[in-house]
């Protein structure tokens, strides 16, 4: 008999999550039946969405939303014989029994890449990444790109499929060594947003002429000051707001009505599972370009399913360069 250790939301988020918010609970698995496969989680993800999704789609008491690249260990189901590799969404849990439906085989994977790639770059937020610049921002070369939480898993991604777009990328990012670590990836210009001592005046000396493209990860004030940067009709991508998930009591503005107008501005707000049916070819794109080493993957990875809240944490407040990533 398997025993299953899985991270519960015990009591719903108020504010910044804290550790007496989550309970982790132990159980029996049951044996299969006939089409079931047993898995153990090998990688797990912690993601920014898992902050607002708890309250719209959890119930205290219930596994925490998430998803994991997991290993069949055994199985009456011929699609997925022992030692398979998939991307299912089963929340943060050691073991997990599955039908086979809901998860996603790990395509050929070159024995020199981590499968833990599979949440990262060549996974859900470079898939962000990529659909959010080529079907929002609609990048065009010698196009002045920005990205915010850009050494994160998705921003990243954007500085350097951006790039490879033929843009000119600036990034911003919580502290010196994200800095630094845009600059060796590529990007044209970087500055830390907590240090700047006027958001305006670092934008402005990063792109005299203001920015094309506005690949928003953040949200909040921090856009609301973009927005009078941008050129005439740029474009922007409203990809995530990180800066409001914790807040208790709604931000007010300064609201974008008068510099959408008088920039003649496009917004649009997006979720990666728009283009779920072009995920698979994305994905083989998105892996190449890994393997060729055009994209550079650093990931942030905590040792030890225990450790789950405090990663969760940890990414909210930023200790991640890179994808955060749990190996069980
Ligand atoms: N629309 C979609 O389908 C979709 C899909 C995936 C992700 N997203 C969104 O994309 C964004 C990035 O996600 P990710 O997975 O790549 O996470 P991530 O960037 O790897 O990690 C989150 C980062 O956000 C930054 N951050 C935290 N609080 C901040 C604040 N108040 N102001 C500015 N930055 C802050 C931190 O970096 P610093 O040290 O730089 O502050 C932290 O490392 C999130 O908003 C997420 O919700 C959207």
């Amino acid at each position: 008999m398997v025993r299953a250790k899985s991270w519960t939301l015990k009591k719903h988020f108020e504010g910044f999550p804290k550790t007496s918010d989550f309970e982790l609970k132990e159980v029996e698995l049951p044996k299969l039946k006939d089409g079931d496969v047993l898995f153990e989680s090998v990688f797990l993800s912690v993601d920014p969405y898992m902050r607002p999704y708890s309250g719209r789609v959890m119930k205290e008491g219930d596994t925490m939303i998430g998803s994991q690249v997991a290993r069949v260990v055994e199985s009456k189901n011929p699609t997925y014989p022992v030692g398979t590799y998939v991307v299912a969404n089963s929340g943060w849990t050691t073991h997990f029994i599955s039908d086979g439906k809901d998860l996603q085989l790990l395509p050929s994977w070159p024995e020199k890449l981590p499968k833990s790639l599979a949440l990262g770059t060549i996974g859900m937020p470079g898939l962000t990444a990529y659909f959010g610049l080529l079907e929002i921002c609609k990048i065009k070369p010698g196009d002045t790109v920005l990205v915010t939480a850009a050494a994160g898993a998705v921003g990243s991604a954007v500085g350097q499929i951006a790039k490879l777009g033929g843009c000119k990328v600036v990034g911003c990012a919580g502290s010196a060594k994200k800095v630094a670590y845009l600059k060796q990836i590529g990007f044209d210009e970087a500055f830390n947003y907590k240090t700047v001592g006027s958001l305006e005046e670092a934008l402005r000396k990063a792109s005299p002429d203001g920015y094309d493209c506005y690949f928003d990860n953040v949200g909040g004030e921090f856009s609301s000051i973009v927005l009078n940067q941008m050129k005439r009709f740029g474009r922007i991508a409203v990809c995530g707001a990180i800066s409001v998930y914790n807040d208790i009591v709604p931000q007010k503005g300064p609201y974008v009505q008068a510099p959408m107008i008088w920039k003649e501005l496009y917004m649009e707000g997006f979720l990666v599972t728009r283009w779920t049916n072009r995920h698979k070819e994305a994905l083989q794109i998105l892996l190449r370009w890994v393997e060729e080493g055009k994209i550079k993957c650093d990931e942030h990875v905590t040792e030890g399913f225990e450790k789950m809240p405090a990663a969760f944490m940890g990414m909210l407040k930023g200790d991640n360069l890179g994808k955060a990533i749990i190996q069980v």
